[in-house]
């Protein structure tokens, strides 16, 4: 069957994406590894020791990372959808994180301890329909938003993929409300074209109200 001219496009981009190799080079499972490397780096997160989940992780370039970042000391716990091989070190929970059974799951695998970070590289399967697509992308970050506030420490942080549309400006401002710093990251391995960005957000506030 001839090939789409956008699957074409698409494979000339990534046999000539300096990312590719890079992750093939060093083992990691994805280029996306080098988006969390960039942040990690540049905003000092992450330490030896430390504990972190990793939502929306399969294939799992971030986990990977991120195991090797907290080392044996610390805890890397990784939740999609979908299978995620195995990863010395690193607790995998499979299931949808907007199910309550699999938010209890990771509360155990918690186990009343508080995160030193929480990162979300989630995105919704494509329906096509681009409201729609935006709609449930912004309701994952949303879920994943209330999650980091219940589990991470006053000076933790989270780091969420975001794509820029509606809702977004509402997103930054809840983001704004809940973390005492927020900035937004565009690392270099994020494709130019895509309206992909990460939000990062240092230090919870105190909840105020109900
Ligand atoms: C861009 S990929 C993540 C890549 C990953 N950071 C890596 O480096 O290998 C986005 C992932 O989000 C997952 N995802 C989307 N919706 C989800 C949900 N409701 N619950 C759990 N995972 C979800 C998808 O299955 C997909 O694997």
């Amino acid at each position: 069957m001839p090939r789409s001219k956008s699957s074409s496009a698409w494979l000339k981009r990534h046999v000539s994406d300096p990312y590719v190799h890079r992750a093939k080079a060093q083992g990691y499972r994805s280029r996306a590894a080098f988006k969390l490397l960039e942040l990690l780096k540049r905003d000092g997160l992450l330490h030896s020791g430390d504990s972190v989940i990793d939502l929306g992780a399969a294939p799992g370039s971030w986990s990977q990372a991120l195991i090797e970042r907290v080392g044996r000391a610390g805890r890397v716990i990784a939740v999609d959808l979908l299978e995620i091989a195995p990863i010395p070190g690193v607790t995998i929970v499979r299931g949808d994180f907007r199910e309550e059974g699999v938010l209890q799951r990771l509360e155990d695998a918690l186990g009343g301890k508080k995160l030193d970070l929480v990162v979300s590289d989630m995105a919704p399967n494509l329906s096509g329909v681009r409201a729609t697509d935006q709609a449930r992308s912004i309701h994952l970050c949303e879920l994943a938003l209330e999650f980091a506030r219940a589990h991470l420490k006053r000076n933790g942080a989270f780091l969420v993929k975001v794509f820029q549309g509606a809702g977004y400006p509402e997103f930054l401002a809840a983001m704004r409300s809940a973390f005492i710093d927020v900035s937004s990251r565009k690392p270099g391995a994020s494709r130019g074209g895509s309206s992909e960005m990460y939000l990062l957000g240092k230090g919870l506030k105190a909840r105020t109200g109900s």
